[in-house]
């Protein structure tokens, strides 16, 4: 769903922790974007060797030798990047590290290298590319690699710091969006927090406990390319969207999710995801028994898909359908507008009558079943409170209730 990344193409940016997982992926997607990308690390070797896989591509990646926690690397790259390549355009603050010590026996040295690194050097980063960005005029853009830690503390043992080195992300961005607005600048800041992603960080760990393992099999995974996807998308955004992503399907579980169109195809697909990260999928359409053949392959998933029967291009079935699923299930949090019908014909010779219906699937249902949605929501206690409206590939989520 990337808008343009043309106003990029040529431009500095520079992904710091560029050496493995999402930095790496990261850089990657940049350089295929026509960005000339700096990749910071301590392992600056692999970044070189990636650089050279990439050659050819229509941007290029150079690998600086740094570490983020010393003030003095920061400077120095920041130095090297305009000298070289000209003024930093943009900057993704992604080095981070977890030591997995505990708060109660940790070593301060281990809480500080935490700190140092995802906390100060952020800081000192970004105060970095925006002293370049205003003096070269730049309307750049600043991206934090959160995590979903920096919104709440999960119940994992041995995580030390890290959660509260992530909330200082979570504040910081808040703090330099407001500083940004008040100096008039038009630099934008973006922070996406991640669940859990396959990384040496976490499951490609070689050091991780049998414990900490064990938890990561059990939990939806994230591959490093889904990240560098979001961050392009933010980067690709209009000057005036500003946007912070939570990227987990952990708060989902248990709730209520709508399908339309859930017997076959996409729909179907949609479902058994949904039902894959654990949710209480309604799968409404004509061919119900379609819906419960698949419900009864899917018993003993971390959801659950029930089918419920409609003709979409009936109101009173919408209708219908939306009353059983708040009675029976509980309040809509999300809807899947994915129905949809198409007759091949023209314009000059068409039947009006597949006309109607094609209106009436594509258009009527989806503003009904949405009108429906946002009535069961909200009506049957506090959790309630959010819905998120799905019109195929377009997102309104949060924000914007
Ligand atoms: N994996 C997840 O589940 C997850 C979830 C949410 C958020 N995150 C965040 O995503 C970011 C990237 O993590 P990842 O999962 O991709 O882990 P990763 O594969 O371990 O990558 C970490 C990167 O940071 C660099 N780094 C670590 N210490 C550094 C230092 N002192 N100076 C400079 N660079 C340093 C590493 O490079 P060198 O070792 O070569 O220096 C590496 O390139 C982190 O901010 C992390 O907190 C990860």
């Amino acid at each position: 769903m990337v808008i343009s990344m043309d106003k990029w193409v040529g431009k500095v940016a520079i992904v710091t922790g560029a050496s493995s997982g999402i930095g790496k992926a990261i850089a990657a997607s940049l350089v295929e974007h026509g960005l000339i990308v700096v990749g910071t690390a301590r392992r600056s070797e692999l970044v070189e060797e990636h650089a050279k896989q990439l050659s050819g591509k229509k941007g290029k990646l150079h690998g600086i030798k740094a570490d983020f926690s010393k003030e003095e690397d920061i400077l120095k790259t920041f130095e090297w990047t305009t000298k070289n390549l000209g003024p930093v355009h943009i900057l993704v603050n992604n080095a981070g590290t977890a030591k997995h010590t505990n708060l109660t026996e940790g070593k301060t040295e281990d809480w500080k290298a935490v700190l140092d690194l995802n906390v100060l050097g952020l800081c000192i980063a970004t105060r970095e590319a925006v002293k370049v960005m205003k003096a070269n005029n730049i309307s750049g853009h600043i991206v934090h690699i959160n995590s979903i830690f920096g919104h709440s503390v999960v119940n994992l043992p041995n995580m030390d710091v890290y959660p509260a080195s992530k909330f200082a992300v979570t504040a910081l961005t808040e703090t330099l969006r407001q500083e940004l607005t008040h100096l008039g600048s038009k630099i934008k800041v973006t922070s996406i927090s991640p669940g859990l992603v396959e990384s040496e960080l976490t499951t490609l760990n070689k050091t991780q406990t049998p414990e900490r393992k064990a938890i990561f099999q059990k939990m939806p995974i994230l591959k490093s390319e889904n990240i560098a996807d979001v961050v392009v998308y933010a980067l690709s955004t209009p000057e005036h969207v500003q946007f912070t992503m939570v990227l987990s399907m952990n708060r989902w579980a248990g709730k209520v999710a709508v399908v339309t169109g859930a017997s076959s195809g996409i729909g179907a697909a949609i479902a058994d995801a949904l039902v894959e990260h654990g949710l209480i999928v309604a799968g409404v359409a004509r061919r119900v028994e379609l819906i419960e053949h698949r419900s009864r392959q899917r018993s003993g998933k971390k959801g659950k898909i029930h089918a419920v029967k409609a003709d979409i291009t009936s109101e009173e079935d919408i209708l219908k359908a939306f009353r059983w699923i708040a009675d029976n299930l509980g309040p809509v949090h999300v809807l899947v507008n994915n129905a949809g019908y198409m007759k091949e014909g023209l314009l000059t010779e068409g039947d009006t009558q597949e006309w109607k219906k094609e209106f009436d699937v594509n258009v009527l249902a989806l503003c009904i079943a949405t009108k429906e949605a946002i009535r069961y929501r909200g009506t049957r206690g506090p959790q309630s409170a959010k819905i998120e409206c799905v019109f195929r590939d377009q997102v309104c989520g949060d924000g914007a209730h």
